[in-house]
């Protein structure tokens, strides 16, 4: 018989229960208005561990816009009922003031890799989510942590936290999750008009576009970027903050002829920042 799902808002509640679960441990921290993304780092958790743990927590410290933080959707009590259907043995729901009491004045600053990409245009975001990890990373005491693809640089940046801290976790990324349109699933699309979520695929068929021709054998950096640049170019709605093809663990742009990369865009529909990737696998 399956035990209940135990939910703890504190973290010495979350240390006593974490402490009587059978080993390995599998982790998945998120923000919650879980979807179908999140569910499925859930259910990766689920099959390769003994015991699954899901943290749910809006970060304050990793959003650099108070409107973006305000806007961000919440409903605990459906991700509760999601997580316990699905199976998933232990949620952690702290407070901000239970992560962040008075006084709280620690920084985690990872250098190089943070600066560009999302780095770049969202400045302190990465601080802000290495030093959440960590401590949800203190506090959970996982074997193994789910990452989602779809925050390709945050997969990045956890796997450098985690050899330079030198945190026993393993770090297993799983494969973006879309709609059947192909926009990947985010929690922010349901700030989308029907409009912009109509034209929302598009960032996805950019990228998709010069993954075939990158199958096809293309291996000029500029003529890659170039494809998505000039899909993206096709619709006035769409508000293209960058587009990248980088190098896939040290992120630094690409030039020339090259064996493997990361494509990555950020751009605004809607006053609606939304992100995506494919990765270039060498081939
Ligand atoms: P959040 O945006 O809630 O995402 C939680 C996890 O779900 C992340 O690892 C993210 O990459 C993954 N995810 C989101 N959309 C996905 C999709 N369409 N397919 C596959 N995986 C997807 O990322 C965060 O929260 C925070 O930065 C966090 C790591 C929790 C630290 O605060």
């Amino acid at each position: 018989e399956e035990e209940a799902m135990q939910v703890c808002h504190t973290i010495e509640e979350l240390r006593a229960a974490r402490a009587q679960l059978p080993a390995p441990v599998g982790f998945v921290p998120t923000m919650g208005y879980l979807h179908a993304g999140h569910l499925e780092l859930v259910r990766r958790s689920l099959l390769e561990n003994a015991a699954t743990v899901v943290s749910i927590f809006v970060n304050p410290i990793q959003f650099d816009r108070k409107d973006d933080l305000d806007a961000y959707p919440r409903d605990v009590p459906r991700d509760l009922r999601l997580l316990e259907e699905a199976g998933v043995d232990l949620v952690f729901v702290p407070d901000v003031e239970v992560m962040y009491p008075e006084g709280f004045a620690t920084t985690v600053h990872i250098s190089g890799i943070t600066e560009v990409l999302e780095g770049a245009h969202r400045p302190g975001h990465f601080d802000g989510v290495a030093t959440v990890v960590s401590k949800l990373f203190n506090i959970v005491q996982p074997d193994r942590a789910y990452f989602g693809q779809k925050d390709a640089q945050q997969v990045v940046v956890v796997k450098r936290l985690v050899a330079d801290l030198n945190f026993p976790i393993e770090i297993r990324t799983v494969p973006t999750v879309r709609e059947h349109d192909g926009l990947a699933l985010s929690s922010r699309n349901v700030r989308l008009s029907p409009e912009g979520r109509a034209i929302a695929p598009k960032l996805y068929q950019a990228l998709h576009a010069a993954e075939e021709a990158w199958l096809r054998g293309e291996r000029r950096a500029e003529v890659l970027r170039g494809i998505v640049e000039e899909r993206l170019a096709e619709e006035p709605a769409i508000r293209v903050e960058y587009v990248s093809l980088a190098h896939p663990e040290q992120l630094h742009e690409l030039s020339g002829e090259i064996e493997a990369g990361l494509l990555s865009l950020a751009a605004w529909i809607d006053n609606v920042r939304l992100i995506d990737n494919v990765p270039l696998p060498p081939v």
